[in-house]
């Protein structure tokens, strides 16, 4: 078999056979078929796609191409949750330690910022001495002990993932509904969770602007999971704005922390505590919805949750004084306020936009491996539908570095719509997917 049949029969708009996806997937894994091969072949799926069948076995190549996680000896019924990326989206840090408080078991293998998106490892890493890096054991233990544990993708899962998403970022094939698909669906069955939730985003800053394609992308998710015997539900939530009223690495980590606090109500506790419901669910601990979201407040009224996350950092190495004190996170020198000299009700708020101002603030990653800084960032005063005053900041920057503070400033003036009349805050959770 060669690789490049196989590009040609993509680019011909053919279907494969499931010995030739395997053969795709292992030779790119060994480093035997070179990276402007696959990116044609990429380039191929991305305009030609694949079917059903295509899908289901190139994510089952995927997962097969590394290490499974064994999760027999962990009692209880385990799950997972994976964002389709956003940006402010914080909600796997109030998530663990919320799916730990209400008795499931939680193991959940993390990435880094990605493009304009945040990611939980970086947020993570803003809590002084906290290890992302877990062995399997400590992994397992945490889950075992504790309900919970949180660590950075190892090439030993998924190394197909690994590989091929970072050359499809630089190709300009991310948004390829199979490609995508696999992608997220290898990890969670290379996981081996019992239940698995889905937040898969729509919106101007999510990779599926368009409500349909997130649609398309949910069920297609949820249709492997049927396919392989794992119970998969999906969630299609609002990213036209920023989730929550924090940008960047320690502000999302202090506004998590205000939410296990129940300090704040807003749209990322909202998000996450509907998670959680359709876990429990799942999980058959509650019979409705209705029920499974009034155990998850209850867990954030109670103080469980908190005490959850502090166990979390402690489990990990981190300082969870940054609990009580939240000056112990990274914190930027200077602030800089954002006002917009308009009166009128904010009616647009652009969250690529947003997430842009915030990596050229140094939050995100403009090259992979680079150096970031975990202090900065945007707080968002005005969100959609909220009214504004002339005098009123929109949003606050803060930052250390003021080389690129003139840029950030624009794309937050630019991500802000002002009009005369109020207008209602996009719809949060769009669908629910089982
Ligand atoms: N998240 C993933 O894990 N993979 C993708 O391809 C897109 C979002």
């Amino acid at each position: 078999m060669s690789f490049l049949d196989l590009v040609l029969k993509k680019r011909n708009g053919e279907k494969l056979m499931p010995e030739e996806i395997d053969f795709l997937v292992e030779k790119y894994v060994a480093g035997e078929i070179p990276d402007y091969q696959m990116s044609a072949f990429l380039m191929a799926v991305y305009f030609n796609s694949m079917d059903g069948e295509e899908t289901v076995k190139l994510t089952e190549a995927m997962a097969d191409s590394g290490d499974r996680l064994d999760l027999s000896g962990v009692e209880g019924f385990k799950v997972d949750k994976h964002s389709s990326g956003g940006v402010g989206d914080s909600v796997s840090l109030v998530l663990v330690p919320l799916v730990g408080a209400v008795g499931l078991k939680i193991g959940k293998l993390s990435g880094r910022g990605l493009g304009h998106t945040g990611g939980t490892i970086d947020k993570l890493e803003s809590i002084p001495g906290f290890r992302v890096s877990l062995s399997t054991q400590e992994f397992l233990t945490g889950m075992e002990s504790d309900g919970m544990a949180i660590m950075e993708h190892t090439s030993d899962l998924v190394p197909a993932d690994q590989k091929l998403y970072e050359l499809r970022d630089v190709t300009g094939t991310v948004e390829s509904l199979p490609l995508i698909v696999s992608s997220i669906m290898s990890k969670k069955i290379a996981c081996g969770p019992d239940g698995v939730v889905l937040d898969i985003k729509s919106g101007a800053g999510a990779i599926m602007k368009e409500f349909d394609r997130a649609k398309e992308l949910a069920q297609g998710c949820v249709d492997i999971g049927k396919e392989v015997g794992l119970n998969v539900t999906a969630l299609i939530t609002d990213m036209n704005q920023p989730l929550g009223r924090a940008v960047g690495n320690s502000l999302e980590v202090r506004e998590a922390i205000k939410v296990l606090k129940d300090e704040t109500s807003g749209d990322l506790r909202e998000v996450t505590v509907n998670l959680v419901a359709e876990l429990l669910l799942q999980s058959e601990k509650v019979d409705s919805m209705e029920e499974g979201v009034n155990q998850a407040e209850d867990k954030l009224a109670s103080g469980l949750a908190l005490e959850k996350f502090k166990r979390l950092i402690e489990n990990q190495g981190g300082n969870p004084e940054v609990i009580e004190d939240p000056n112990l996170l990274p914190t930027g020198e200077n602030r800089a306020e954002i006002q917009l000299e308009e009166e009128g009700y904010v009616s647009k708020l652009d969250a690529l936009k947003i997430g842009r101002a915030a990596n050229t603030l140094g939050a995100g990653r403009q090259e992979k491996g680079e150096e970031i800084d975990r202090a900065v960032g945007i707080e968002i005063e005005k969100k959609i539908g909220d009214e504004l005053t002339a005098s009123e900041p929109v949003a606050r920057i803060h930052y250390n570095d003021d080389s690129n503070l003139e840029e950030a400033k624009r794309l937050i003036r630019d991500a802000f719509s002002i009009s005369p009349s109020p207008s209602s805050a996009p719809e949060l959770i769009k669908e629910r997917i089982r």
